[in-house]
């Protein structure tokens, strides 16, 4: 079954705390990424503002990622969000891994190994202020292109959200970047227990 491989494709892939994608026909757009992306100065605690919305989407608040340097490579990765336990109760959940750009010259295309999955993703920081919003994309041609997965998340500092200026800004960087902005879900960043 193509859907239940793209399915078990997608968590694959992502193996982040929340799983958001878009299925599309074609290729993978051009996306630019941040030229000169500092990761040092992105390390940190950033929330999921908004990421791209999917049926697959496991019921998951309050997705917030912690960067740490592991050493001058590599960065270590820990995802948390919240969901319900089959109880109903509010239980925090984690997701952890390594980060590191595998072509120094290209520091804002980011490889992302989780430690509890076998594959390793993209993630590619578009652009970024590293005090109030990043703008992160991934992308993977399946069947030779024949249509693609993306994902994307609109990532900030502070987890209620964006000034209206701050707002802007992204706005204009979505479309300036070829990304849809259409497909972004506002995340629920509220009644916590993972952070
Ligand atoms: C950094 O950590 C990664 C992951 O553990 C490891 O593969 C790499 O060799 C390390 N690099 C250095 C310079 O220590
Ligand atoms: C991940 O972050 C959570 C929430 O801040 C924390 O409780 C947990 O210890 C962290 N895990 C690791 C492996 O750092
Ligand atoms: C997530 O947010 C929605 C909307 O506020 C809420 O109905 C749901 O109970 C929340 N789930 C968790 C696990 O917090
Ligand atoms: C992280 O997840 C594991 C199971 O996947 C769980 O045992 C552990 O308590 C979680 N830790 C936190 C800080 O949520
Ligand atoms: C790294 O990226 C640069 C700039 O795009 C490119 O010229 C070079 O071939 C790449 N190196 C490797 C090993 O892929």
């Amino acid at each position: 079954m193509a859907g239940k491989s793209i399915l078990v494709f997608a968590v694959l892939v992502l193996a982040a705390v929340s799983v958001r994608a878009s299925f599309t026909p074609g290729r993978c757009p051009v996306v630019p990424v941040k030229a000169d992306f500092d990761v040092a100065q992105y390390l940190g605690v950033w929330y999921d503002i908004r990421s791209y919305f999917t049926i697959f989407q496991a019921g998951v608040n309050c997705s917030r990622a912690d960067y740490t340097s592991l050493n001058a490579t590599h960065v270590r990765v820990n995802n948390t969000g919240t969901k319900h336990n089959k109880k109903g109760e509010k239980i925090a959940i984690n997701a952890t891994g390594v980060a590191y750009a595998p072509n120094a010259s290209i520091p804002a295309k980011l490889k992302v190994k989780f430690d509890n999955q076998p594959n390793v993703g993209d993630y590619w920081v578009v652009d970024t202020d590293y005090s109030n919003y990043a703008i992160v994309w991934s992308c993977k041609n399946i069947a030779s292109g024949l249509f693609h997965i993306s994902y994307s998340w609109v990532l900030g500092r502070n987890s209620n959200g964006f000034s209206p200026a701050v707002e802007g800004t992204i706005d204009q960087l979505l479309a300036k970047n070829n990304i849809d902005a259409t497909l972004y879900e506002e995340v629920v960043q509220t009644g916590c227990v993972n952070y």
